[in-house]
């Protein structure tokens, strides 16, 4: 087989087999095949797509590139291990406030997250703001708190996936980021290879989402149902709204808070909604009794009893105590989850107003994304450093009515100049207008709300 012959085949719409694609992701990780080529493949893919069966193909053979890992027997009889992944989105601390939540209720949580990239968050990033808390974790310490706490989230090892692992990062310099089935392959290698027997996606849709129409979206969410259910994973997957911020909170330490507010039930309404709602979906792909349930009273029946088990680990305050149980066996400092006012926090604080009366029809998730990264919260380039203290608190959220002169949103900032520059990013991010008027469903900005926009399952 010979590379060239593999980028001319895809150039020209043809379809590769198994044995190709298993060819061309052994010679990503031996480094056999340069960038110049592996680039050119991926932007015949970008053009020509792939048909579901290729799709799978890849996303196997780029699993099967590194380690996989054996969680077989890590959890309670009858119990399976459900992993989640977001699709990447502006404020989604939702893995926070999620994975106590299902670890509480009796499913154990075992997560490779990732750190954020240009405007989209990540989870590790999000944690490392909790002093002492870390993200690395050998196989064996993995394992024994997922097995002891019920919960652990690890920093994506270099050896889960790494075909995808350099691919990714050549994409992100080659416009060929958004391609369907190279993202799809993307997200179900590293699910795939972290070896959970369920798999809950929210792929997130709108301006602050690598899918920014639901048409988009529903493609992706379809392939990657799919793709997991040819590799004997049970899927779900949301379609969820990031055409403005999730929550109020945007940037590390303070999306922590939010997070915290949510495990009490108290998060902002949005976010709520889709923590409960992913949570849900978690217990009913791997819960025994909720399995059953489904099978025998069917879905409403099961819906109804997960989310009674959901509230149950928020009202009883079990959702919060395991948090606070997983963060201390990291290593983290327990009076800082348990008193968050004692997160590290930035020494300026900007407000901005609105300059005229009337309803938010838009918020930009990713200009607000970029305000974060511009004042230090996230990076622009894989290794930069990040302060934990800085954001955006948004008061003002899509549908709502304002006032002149009602504050819209408070930056946080390491000093006064660099807040000026984010309010002046930040000054286009809002769309203010007299009346709200219906826009056509797939148009970006129309759909803010509710959150929770479709479900699609295996
Ligand atoms: N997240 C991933 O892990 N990969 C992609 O290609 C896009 C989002």
């Amino acid at each position: 087989m010979n590379v060239v012959d593999l980028i001319t085949k895809k150039r020209d719409g043809g379809e590769h087999s198994r044995d190709e694609l298993r060819f061309l992701m052994e010679g990503v990780v031996e480094g056999k095949i340069p960038d110049y080529q592996l680039a050119a493949w991926a932007m015949a893919v970008y053009f020509q797509g792939m048909t579901p069966a290729e799709a799978t193909a890849l996303t196997q053979a780029m699993a099967a590139s590194g380690e996989t890992l054996n969680l077989q027997g890590l959890a309670p009889a009858g119990q399976l291990i459900v992993d989640k992944h977001s699709s990447g989105g502006v404020g989604d601390k939702t893995t926070l406030a999620v994975g106590p939540i299902v670890a509480a209720c009796g499913l154990p949580v075992g997560k490779m997250s990732g750190r954020g990239l240009s405007f989209s968050g990540g989870t590790i990033d999000k944690l490392e703001g909790i002093p002492g808390w870390s993200a690395s974790l050998s196989m064996t310490q993995f394992r024994r708190q997922l097995q002891e706490v019920g919960l652990v989230v690890a920093a994506q090892t270099a050896t889960l996936a790494p075909a995808d692992q350099r691919l990714y990062a050549l994409r992100d310099v080659t416009g060929t980021v958004p391609s369907l089935p190279l993202i799809a392959g993307s997200i179900m290698s590293k699910k795939l290879a972290a070896g959970a027997d369920g798999i809950v996606l929210d792929v997130k849709c709108g301006r602050g989402a690598f899918m920014e129409t639901l048409t988009q979206a529903r493609e992706l969410a379809q392939l990657m149902v799919s793709i997991g259910r040819g590799a004997g994973r049970g899927v779900t997957a949301l379609i969820t709204a990031m055409e403005q911020p999730l929550g109020r909170a945007v940037g590390n330490n303070l999306e922590v808070r939010e997070a915290i507010d949510a495990l009490h039930g108290r998060g902002p309404q949005d976010f709520q909604e889709l923590t409960e709602a992913v949570a849900i979906e978690m217990l009913l792909l791997g819960d025994a009794t909720l399995r059953g349930l489904q099978g025998a009273s069917g879905k409403e029946a099961a819906l109804a009893a997960a989310g009674d088990r959901v509230k149950g680990a928020i009202d009883s305050g079990a959702a919060f105590a395991k948090f606070v149980e997983f963060v201390v066996a990291q290593g983290g400092e327990e009076g800082s989850v348990v008193e968050p006012g004692r997160l590290a926090t930035a020494p300026v604080a900007l407000e901005m107003r609105a300059e005229r009366e009337g309803v938010i029809r838009g918020l930009d998730a990713r200009a607000v994304g970029m305000a974060v990264v511009g004042l230090g919260g996230g990076r622009r380039r894989k290794g930069d450093a990040i302060d934990h203290r800085v954001g955006v608190v948004v008061a003002a959220k899509v549908g709502e009515q304002v006032g002149d002169g009602d504050l819209l949103l408070t930056v946080h900032a390491a000093d006064g100049e660099s807040a000026k520059v984010a309010a002046a990013q930040l000054r286009q991010t809002y769309t203010i207008v007299e009346e709200v008027v219906d826009s056509a469903d797939d148009e970006p900005g129309s759909f803010g709300v509710p959150v929770v926009l479709e479900r699609i399952t295996s």
